[in-house]
């Protein structure tokens, strides 16, 4: 190896030390990562002490992050990476678009029987979600798997407020589509929210000056033999945040259709409503497995 690199030296000099990686892919990365990283640092000319602050930053992201504290998570997607990863690999599809996963989905989540309430006791306004699965033809998916998770009504998960739902979970559930194609449940309609900011990610949003929030939405993950997996979610049409989400994962074609309904109307399930709700429609479209 190369001894007194130099600014113009160095960076051949480590992306040699990658020539040997048997994986090819590896080596292509890391040579690319090595090759961004210099080229950033010799652009905007970055002090040490601004090199030692963006350690101290990683550092204290690795340690908040955990099952639940997916800190890492928001740090892609708060700078965009998450819905570019997600662009690059689900750009021209038929399928329902996809968007980015988030921090707040658990395997921990309860089965649930269509028509089930997942609201888990937690109270706001109901809500009564119809939906169906079908292939790129239009054709019903069985026995697919849905999951789906959401915030309550002022915003927050239910692993958020652990101490107040003694750990239980709420507001999501593993849903299966029967034999039609179709699964429906009945929740708590959701409302828009802040990203966490009481971590490093935090500092980035306060010290830009960014909105931290998130319009409303419901969060899906389908998974079906033969079919690829889709991570998305649905936004409220009403929502007044749909044009500035912090982490930019809004599509047109995923906002839904959250329509009100005032108290003594029907319900889908048949339930005479003393209360106002509202009821979400929605087709999702699975594209056919390539692997
Ligand atoms: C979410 O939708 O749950 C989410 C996505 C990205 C960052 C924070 C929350
Ligand atoms: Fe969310």
């Amino acid at each position: 190896m190369a001894i007194d690199l130099t600014e113009e030296t160095i960076t051949a000099a480590v992306q040699g030390t990658f020539a040997g990686a048997t994986d090819a892919r590896l080596r292509e990365l890391f040579v690319s990562l090595v090759q961004h990283l210099h080229d950033f640092a010799r652009e905007t000319r970055l002090t040490s002490e601004e090199w030692f602050t963006a350690v101290d930053f990683l550092e204290r992201v690795g340690h908040l992050s955990s099952p639940t504290r997916q800190e890492f998570v928001l740090l892609s997607d708060i700078l965009g990476l998450s819905v570019l990863v997600d662009r690059i690999n689900h750009a021209h599809s038929s399928a329902t678009e996809s968007t980015l996963l988030g921090p707040f989905y658990t395997e921990g989540r309860p089965r649930a029987e269509n028509g089930a309430d997942i609201s888990g006791g937690v109270t706001g306004m109901p809500l009564f979600f119809s939906g169906a699965v079908v292939d790129t033809e239009g054709r019903p998916v069985a026995d697919a798997h849905v999951d789906t998770w959401h915030s309550d009504g002022e915003g927050f998960y239910d692993v958020q407020q652990a101490d107040r739902l003694n750990g239980e979970t709420a507001m999501r559930a593993l849903l299966t589509t029967d034999a039609d194609g179709r699964f429906w449940f009945r929740s708590i309609v959701p409302r828009y929210y802040p990203v966490p900011t009481d971590g490093p990610c935090g500092e980035i949003i306060h010290a830009a000056g960014r909105s931290p929030v998130r319009p409303g939405h419901i969060h899906f993950r389908l998974h079906a033999n033969d079919y690829e997996s889709l991570v998305t979610m649905l936004f409220r049409d009403d929502d007044p945040y749909l044009e500035r989400d912090a982490v930019f994962g809004v599509k047109s074609s995923l906002v839904a259709e959250f329509l009100q309904h005032g108290a003594g109307e029907t319900a889908p399930d048949g339930t005479e409503m003393s209360e106002p709700f509202q009821t979400v429609e929605w087709t999702f479209a699975l594209a056919p497995d390539r692997r």
